[in-house]
This record gives C-alpha cells, sequence and structure tokens, in this order.
C-alpha cells in the first residue's frame, strides 16, 4: 500500500484537485490522505461540497487580511506535524499559492517527494503575479513529479533543466470537471435578470491588483454601463474585504451590476456559458472560458497561459482605465472581431489528466506495493 498525501487550501486548488482525490480513491493500492490547509474558509467548503471530499486534516489558517506571512508560518507549521504523523510516500500540490509553495517546502525539508499538478506554468517575472511565479518556479525546484498541462508548460521545465523522465503532460484536470458541469437546461435568477442584455462575467482578486488597479477596471466597467443600454454585468466577488471595499465604493450602486455571493463552481461554470465575454484576472478561468468558446480580457500585464493568447480566445489588456474601456468597446461594437476571439478551443488536455496522474503514480510505485 502506498500512501498519497494532496494538500491544497484555496479554491482553485481544490476544484483542480478534488477530482484527482476522487479518482486516486479508486485504487485499491493507494491510501489517500487529503490535507487541507484552510488558507481559504467558505470558498474552500464550497469545492468541498461540490465534490463531496471530507478532508482527514484541515489546518485552519485562514485569518481575515491575512499577510503573506501569516499564511507562510501558518502552513510551514502545522504541515510539519502532518507529514511527520503521516509520512506519505508521495505528497501532491497543485498551481502556485502560499499551501502550494509552503506544502512543499515543508515536504523538502523531510526529505518527502513531492508531485506538482499543473507544473510548468510561466511568466518569468516574480512579480507578476505576486506571489504566484515565485511559488511556481520554487516548487520546480523541488518536486520529484511534474504534471503538465500543456506542451508548453512541459517546454519550460526541459530548457530549467528538470529531468525529461520527471515530466509528464497530462492536460488540466480543470478539464475533466467541466465535462459534467455545464448543462443546458441550467437555470438561475441571476441569469435571468440578465437575459435580455449582453452578460459580462467579472471576477477580480489579484494581489497586484489591490488599489489603484482594481479601482481602474471598476470604473472602465461603470463607462461601460453608461455607454451601452443592452449591457449587464454579474461579478461573483471574491471574499477578500480588500477587494469587496473598492467594488462596493465604485459599483455599489450601479443597478447595471449585481455584485454577488462567490458561486458554486458548477454555477460559474454555467454563468461562463451564458455570459457574451468575460473579465478576469483569474488564471483558472482563462483555462475555462476558451473552452466554452468565451473572449476572455484578461486584467493583467502578464500571463502563464499563453495557449489562449495565441489561439485568439484570450486579449492581456492590463488594468489602465481607458486601455480596458476601449477593449470591452471593441468586443461589443465589432461583430466579426468578436467572432474571431469566441472560438472554442482546449489547449488543457482532453479530460483525462486525473486518469493520467493515477497511472503515473501507480507506475512510480508499482515495484513497492
Ligand atoms: C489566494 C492565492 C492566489 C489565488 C487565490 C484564489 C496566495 C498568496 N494567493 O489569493 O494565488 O489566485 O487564492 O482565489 O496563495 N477570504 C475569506 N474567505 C475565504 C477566502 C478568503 O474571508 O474563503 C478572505 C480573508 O480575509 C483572507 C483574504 O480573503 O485573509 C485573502 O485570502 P488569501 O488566500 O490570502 O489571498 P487570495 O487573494 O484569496
Ligand atoms: N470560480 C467559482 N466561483 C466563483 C468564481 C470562480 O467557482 O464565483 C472558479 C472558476 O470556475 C475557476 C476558479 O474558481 O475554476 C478560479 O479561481 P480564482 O479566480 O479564485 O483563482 P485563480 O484561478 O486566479 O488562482
Amino acid at each position: 500500500m502506498n500512501k498519497v498525501m494532496l494538500v491544497f487550501g484555496t479554491r482553485p486548488e481544490a476544484i483542480k484537485m478534488c477530482p484527482l482525490v476522487n479518482r486516486l480513491k479508486q485504487e485499491p493500492n493507494f491510501q489517500v490522505v487529503v490535507c487541507t490547509t484552510g488558507q481559504h474558509k467558505e470558498m474552500l467548503q464550497q469545492v468541498l461540497d461540490v465534490f463531496s471530499v471530507v478532508p482527514d486534516y484541515d489546518l485552519h489558517i485562514m485569518k481575515e487580511r491575512q499577510t503573506l506571512f501569516d499564511v507562510s508560518i501558518g502552513i510551514l507549521q502545522a504541515m510539519r506535524e502532518v507529514l511527520e504523523k503521516e509520512k506519505p510516500d508521495i505528497v501532491l500540490v497543485h498551481g502556485d499559492t502560499s499551501t502550494t509553495f509552503n506544502a512543499a517546502l515543508a515536504c523538502y525539508y523531510l526529505k518527502i517527494p513531492v508531485g506538482h499538478v499543473e507544473a510548468g506554468l510561466r511568466t518569468y517575472n516574480i512579480y507578476s503575479p505576486f506571489p504566484e511565479e515565485f511559488n511556481r518556479q520554487a516548487v520546480g525546484i523541488i518536486a520529484d513529479l511534474n504534471f503538465s498541462p500543456t506542451q508548453r508548460s512541459a517546454e519550460n521545465l526541459l530548457r530549467e533543466g528538470k529531468s525529461p523522465e520527471s515530466i509528464f503532460v497530462t492536460g488540466n484536470t480543470v478539464i475533466d470537471a467541466l465535462s459534467t458541469t455545464v448543462q443546458s437546461d441550467y437555470t438561475n435568477p441571476e441569469l435571468e435578470w440578465a437575459a435580455d442584455s449582453r452578460l459580462i462575467l467579472l471576477t477580480a482578486h489579484r494581489r497586484e491588483n489591490w488599489g489603484q488597479p482594481l479601482r481602474n477596471i471598476f470604473q472602465a466597467i461603470k463607462k461601460i454601463t453608461e455607454s451601452y443600454d443592452d449591457v449587464k454585468v454579474i461579478y461573483p466577488i471574491h471574499m477578500n474585504p480588500i477587494v469587496r471595499e473598492i467594488a462596493y465604493e465604485v459599483l455599489g450602486d450601479n443597478d447595471k451590476v449585481h455584485i454577488i455571493a462567490p458561486l458554486s463552481v458548477i454555477d460559474f461554470h454555467n454563468f461562463i456559458a451564458r455570459s457574451y465575454l468575460i473579465m478576469t484576472d483569474s488564471g483558472g478561468i482563462q483555462e475555462e472560458a476558451p473552452s466554452l468558446g468565451k473572449p476572455v480580457l484578461v486584467l493583467r500585464d502578464t500571463t502563464e497561459r499563453p495557449e489562449g493568447v495565441s489561439a485568439g480566445t484570450l486579449k492581456l489588456v492590463g488594468t489602465d482605465e481607458n486601455v480596458v474601456y476601449e477593449a470591452v468597446k471593441q468586443l461589443l461594437n465589432d461583430k466579426m472581431y468578436y467572432e474571431r476571439m469566441s472560438k472554442s478551443i482546449n489547449p488543457y488536455g482532453d479530460g483525462t489528466a486525473c486518469d493520467q496522474i493515477t497511472k503515473i503514480l501507480r507506475n512510480r510505485f508499482k515495484n513497492n506495493i
């Protein structure tokens, strides 16, 4: 029996790791242990409920307005105890959050092998996104197994000198979920509210956008709602009070904008499917929207997901108020341009990432059962 521990703590990690937890649990020769750091609380629980995953450990580290120091210290300290008790054969972490980095660092200190799911994404600017680019590069140094979503991300790792035997192109586990969440008969009162309009679905939370960049984005949206009668905006807002304060200040009394609580992932995928265009600074949404054929204006200066930009469904627009406003206007005014961006593409795999990762782990441990 081999013990596989999965560690995650935020909403996007949970969305992409829960399908893997459930797949690995079908393997008779694996003992699966789930440890959530609790870097997120409500937004994490929402995902655990959707996938019916009950963690074996919850480190409960979240505090309101937590700093990177709070999160890092909390995780590193609490992970030590769990790892020393459980002594897993391998720990799987996901992506690029503080949970990812600190869990991998704790494993490194205890010489426990690490598998990195969603490995090799890069902007090569450690301040953009901050601190995610540092986190994923640092985990890249530690990881024994790298599960890359695309050939391009695998090539980044090869260029950095990682051994080819440690790298596997598996696709992204989020695509595994996407095939089941979108339903043609889905309904929701918020979508009914927007049914007479072109719907812009908005999310924004990135640390480097806190302050003026967020204010610029919201001002641009305000201008759009003043310029177009047939546009409505739904913003399922992140629970971070720093983000909420600015959003309510600029958009709180705008009757064309509904700021709503975070949606469950099933709802959110269906909202993407019904929207006209997406505005986001999120990472994961840049993977989901192209496969549903929705144009995405990326509210960031860099992206680690160049596949969608090359294909033409993502456009990097940054956070300058005028640039954002003009980019939305172009999509709303120019039908041909809109059609070109709405191509449905899926560079992130064929929905078998969890199966592939399971098989790779099975092979790794086959002489050790
Ligand atoms: C974290 C990740 C980021 C990821 C994002 C996904 C780091 C440094 N950042 O950023 O990479 O894109 O998650 O959403 O790892 N909060 C709640 N309830 C929740 C979740 C958050 O109240 O369920 C509030 C808390 O006040 C918390 C704050 O949001 O202090 C910020 O959470 P944190 O995890 O530090 O940062 P995120 O911006 O969510
Ligand atoms: N998401 C969700 N509910 C929402 C907004 C987003 O379930 O209200 C999902 C979305 O489908 C994607 C993930 O959350 O899978 C993205 O998470 P987030 O933007 O918080 O983090 P990032 O991907 O930027 O790290």
